[in-house]
């Protein structure tokens, strides 16, 4: 008689070599067996059910990591959280048919979770992206070009317009996409800093057309989201960099936040604070080839606290309204009512409409995290109000590629 097989399981680990701390996975699984420190983002494999709705939204793909060890021996949280690297595939003593047969087929072929308000895929029409062509391991330096204040020099809110530049080294880019950027020094631990993500302002062919250069929207932080002072790492050292400076950069990243490139595609673009950058980067590039086909609708709903802590707002105001149509929201302009972008959108309600009825719209949001549920409520209003039914054209918009969300 055959003794019982050892129970053997096919963990799912996470790379912290490549993982840029986005808390993307976090906030996607369904089950909460994702969670991380200030050093790593780590898998429990006591909850890990193997859906795989976290794989698709990683922009780096360091999600997509597995082990096969034996149930009993998987590695603790407690264990992942001290990694600098994975561990190398471990020998369990059985023979592969074993191996495979007490494995068995545990991981689920991808479902297209409800836990998931926004879509996986790209739009059907956009351009293949290049991610991931640069790591941690070997990171590519570029040169600051620029570095310029977009907020009025008043106020608290402290963004800067950052153009990086690559010189003659490849850094192929898709509007939508991300890169991370490696600050100098070590953290409180002697350990380096970890990358941190940072969404790409301009179009494919450079801030500068033809240019081998991206720039970034960065906001100084200077508290923490319960509003006590901290100094943000990444963000102190990019907003303080002078032109000529060297900076690390890895990535791109992203496949999915991209926009559409057939003609006649519309884009609402849904943002609050340096949530602008990818919306910058996609009106640039259809600003840029007006004329050549792109003539879809752009509309732009753009959420602030007051109109001179609106990065790019001055910009933003000289583009024709023929070409771009922008609700500003402003929260805190004095002698006014608290107003969000959610409240634009819903002044705008039969415009909407006919875009949620149109199958070449796609849907950007990027910005607070709080806003993301404000908006799905209002698109789902708007369709009730249009006779859409919502539950069935929200799974098609995610299917689609036509609806995504980015929020930290
Ligand atoms: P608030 O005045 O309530 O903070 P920030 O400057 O912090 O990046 O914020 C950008 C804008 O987003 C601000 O106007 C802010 O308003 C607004 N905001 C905050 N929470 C939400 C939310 N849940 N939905 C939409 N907008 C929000």
């Amino acid at each position: 008689m055959n003794a019982p097989l050892p129970e053997v399981l096919k963990q799912h680990l996470i790379d912290p070599e490549i993982c840029i701390r986005c808390n993307t996975c976090e906030e996607t699984c369904p089950v909460d067996a994702i969670t991380h420190d200030s050093n790593n983002y780590v898998v429990d494999a006591s909850k890990c059910n193997f859906c795989m709705a976290c794989v698709p939204p990683c922009p780096t793909g360091s999600i997509d990591n597995w082990r096969t060890v034996l149930r009993l021996e998987a590695y603790s949280v407690e264990e992942q959280l001290t990694w600098n690297e994975l561990p190398a595939e471990k020998a369990l003593g059985l023979n592969v048919e074993t191996l495979a047969e007490a494995a068995g087929p545990q991981v689920q072929e991808s479902p297209l979770s409800d836990a998931v308000n926004g879509a996986q895929v790209p739009p059907w029409s956009a351009s293949h992206p290049y991610v991931n062509l640069y790591t941690h391991k070997n990171p590519v330096t570029a040169t600051v070009a620029g570095n310029y204040r977009v907020t009025d020099a008043g106020t608290d809110s402290d963004t800067h317009h950052i153009v990086l530049d690559f010189g003659n080294l490849p850094f192929p880019v898709l509007e939508g996409q991300s890169l991370g950027i490696l600050p100098p020094g070590v953290d409180a631990n002697g350990r380096p800093h970890h990358a941190r993500q940072y969404s790409i302002a301009s179009p494919r062919d450079g801030e500068r057309p033809g240019y081998n250069n991206v720039s970034l929207t960065v906001k100084r932080v200077t508290a923490d989201y319960q509003g006590r002072p901290v100094r943000g790492v990444a963000s102190n050292y990019l907003c303080d960099l002078k032109k000529g400076d060297p900076v690390q950069v890895i990535g791109p990243f992203g496949a999915t936040f991209l926009m559409p490139n057939h003609a006649g595609s519309h884009l609402v673009m849904i943002c609050t604070g340096t949530g602008s950058a990818p919306m910058r980067a996609m009106t640039e590039r259809r600003r840029r080839r007006r004329g050549q086909g792109e003539s879809g609708k752009l509309m732009l709903f753009f959420g602030a606290r007051t109109q001179q802590e609106l990065p790019y707002f001055g910009p933003l105001m000289n583009l024709p309204k023929d070409f771009i149509d922008i609700s500003f929201a402003f929260s805190r302009t004095p002698g006014l009512p608290k107003r969000y972008v959610q409240d634009a959108m819903r002044e705008r309600a039969a415009d909407l409409g006919k875009l949620l009825k149109d199958p070449n719209t796609c849907f950007y949001v990027c910005g607070l995290k709080g806003m993301e549920a404000g908006v799905l409520e209002v698109l789902r209003d708007v369709a009730v109000q249009h006779d859409i039914d919502w539950a069935p054209l929200h799974q098609q918009l995610k299917r689609e590629g036509r609806l995504h969300l980015e929020t930290y």
